[in-house]
């Protein structure tokens, strides 16, 4: 099973576009997906649910079952969705012995049956998102091609480094996706050229800018349930094969990647 955070402390860079879509391309490619909000913003549930009660807050802090707290939302996709009350839940934390073991504690066990456990992460570095880093085995960046994104993208290499020291963990920068792409802006190709430059084998095609992508959480669906012709549903189809590609084993075979692209 493969364990990925998607983060970057920097705002609105595409993290929870990127992990709903990625993990709705994962899940219609036959792999069984635990999405998981970490943001109390809780932008999971207003992207693609239309009820939630019970979601990450009552699961981490309140003893509810693993069970309760997941909403099935497609054939091989569940959801454990956030909301604001996990505003709450540094003040817990702190309270614990390993204030940064507890996220891994909880789902070690209980999410093992995944082939993907993805998290999307709030913009933050703080001890919530600590714990999602701990638990994970991966780490996927949005980066925005612009100025402020080189800058916000090299700051969450040198803390994923600062971390992994911290606690003698070994996260992995599986992969960097340049998001916010507009081919017709220099400052947008420049960014993408320095990005490339600097982390080559693990950039990703870019993730164009698409209205059919920003409307798509109106509608409760993912990018390849609304527009599934869309530049959005290109980009994010794509990035789903590169991941897909990266799996250690070869045991849902070829033929998989070939459905995604025709799809
Ligand atoms: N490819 C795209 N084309 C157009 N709009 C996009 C694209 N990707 C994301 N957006 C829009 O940009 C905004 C920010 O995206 P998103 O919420 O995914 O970012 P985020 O990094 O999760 O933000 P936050 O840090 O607040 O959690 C949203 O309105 C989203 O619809
Ligand atoms: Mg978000």
């Amino acid at each position: 099973m493969r364990k990925i955070a998607i983060i970057n402390q920097k705002g609105g860079v595409a993290k929870t576009t990127t992990a709903v879509n990625l993990a709705a391309g994962l899940s219609r490619n036959n792999r069984k997906v635990l999405l998981i909000d970490l943001d109390p913003q809780g932008n999971i549930g207003t992207s693609i649910l239309n009820n939630s009660d019970m979601g990450i807050y009552d699961y981490l802090f309140e003893n509810a079952e693993f069970g309760q707290c997941i909403i099935h939302a497609g054939k091989n996709l569940d959801i454990m969705p956030s909301n604001e009350r996990l505003t709450k839940a540094e003040f817990y934390l702190l309270k614990e012995k390993n204030p940064v073991d507890v996220f891994k504690t909880k789902f070690n066990k209980a999410a093992s049956n995944y082939d993907y456990v993805i998290i999307d992460c709030a913009p933050s570095l703080g001890i919530l998102n600590q714990n999602a880093l701990i638990y994970a085995e991966e780490a996927i960046i949005p980066a925005s091609t612009d100025p402020l994104g080189l800058d916000a993208l090299e700051k969450m290499l040198v803390a994923v480094d600062t971390i992994n020291d911290s606690y003698l963990h070994n996260l992995k920068i599986s992969k960097i996706v340049p998001t916010m792409f507009d081919k017709r802006n220099k400052i947008c190709k420049d960014s993408l050229t320095e990005m490339q430059n600097a982390h080559y084998l693990k950039v990703t095609n870019p993730v164009r800018i698409c209205s059919k992508t920003k409307e798509a959480p109106k509608y409760k669906k993912s990018i390849f349930a609304h527009a599934n012709n869309s530049r959005g549903a290109q980009d994010y189809k794509q990035l789903t094969i590169q991941i897909i590609q990266d799996e250690p084993q070869k045991s849902f075979g070829e033929e998989v990647v070939a459905q995604v692209i025709a799809e």
